[in-house]
């Protein structure tokens, strides 16, 4: 399933995390991609473990700590600490799909990537190309987002960075280990939570409700690894 979760930070936050962005250093892309990946890699990214990364990176989590769709859409159970990236002059990043288990740095963890994330942080009129190209069942689907918003999509999936012709495109991208590590599983809770809710605010006295949600809950303990 991937899914497009609006407003993950405020306005006025994306363009203040942008604004330390552009001030920063930053170094090759391909320090972080396994060998397969490198060769498609064509961007600039802040090392994993700078202080600037890591301090926007904690803003980011508990940005996402307080979503209700990323939380009932990724359950999540470990979240990879954010990396941001930059991609300008023509910089690109073709097919490829990420490495199933990453180390955490500096800790001995490591996590299993179930689901990819991309928040964009340069609002999309600020340059040209670089959408994010996915390949999910429906065919190839082109992302570029608002500023602030995030894609969440199947760490399975291929995907590509179309090359940015003009400006430079920020984004901050990472990795989620899922309490359920299957997507259609997911899926299924997702689209029951999502049913439970409306049910809740439209007819907050009708029974199904409670037990809907007993249902709902039944379902992660049958299916959530933790
Ligand atoms: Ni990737």
């Amino acid at each position: 399933m991937m899914l497009h979760i609006p407003d993950v930070l405020r306005p006025e936050q994306a363009e203040a995390m942008l604004a330390a962005l552009l001030r920063a250093e930053w170094v090759d892309g391909r320090v972080t991609a396994g060998y397969q990946s490198a060769r498609a890699k064509d961007n600039q990214q802040l090392p994993e473990g700078h202080p600037l990364a890591r301090e926007l990176g904690a803003e980011v989590l508990a940005a996402l700590d307080r979503h209700p769709l990323f939380l009932g859409a990724a359950l999540p159970l470990r979240v990879f600490p954010p990396l941001f990236n930059r991609y300008e002059g023509g910089g690109s990043f073709g097919v490829h799909v990420d490495n199933a288990v990453r180390h955490i740095g500096g800790t001995a963890d490591r996590i299993r990537t179930d689901l990819s994330a991309t928040l964009f942080l340069t609002p999309p009129e600020h340059y040209e190309g670089g959408e994010l190209l996915i390949e999910d069942t429906y065919g190839t689907q082109a992302v570029k987002l608002p500023a602030g918003h995030m894609v969440l999509y199947p760490a399975t999936s291929l995907h590509q960075v179309r090359p940015v012709t003009r400006g430079s495109r920020i984004c901050s991208f990472f990795w989620i280990q899922s309490m359920v590590r299957d997507d259609g599983q997911r899926s299924v809770l997702f689209d029951l939570d999502v049913a439970i809710q409306r049910l809740s605010a439209e007819a907050p006295d009708h029974p199904s409700a409670v037990q809907l949600t007993g249902v709902y809950h039944n379902l992660i303990r049958m299916w959530a690894e933790m």
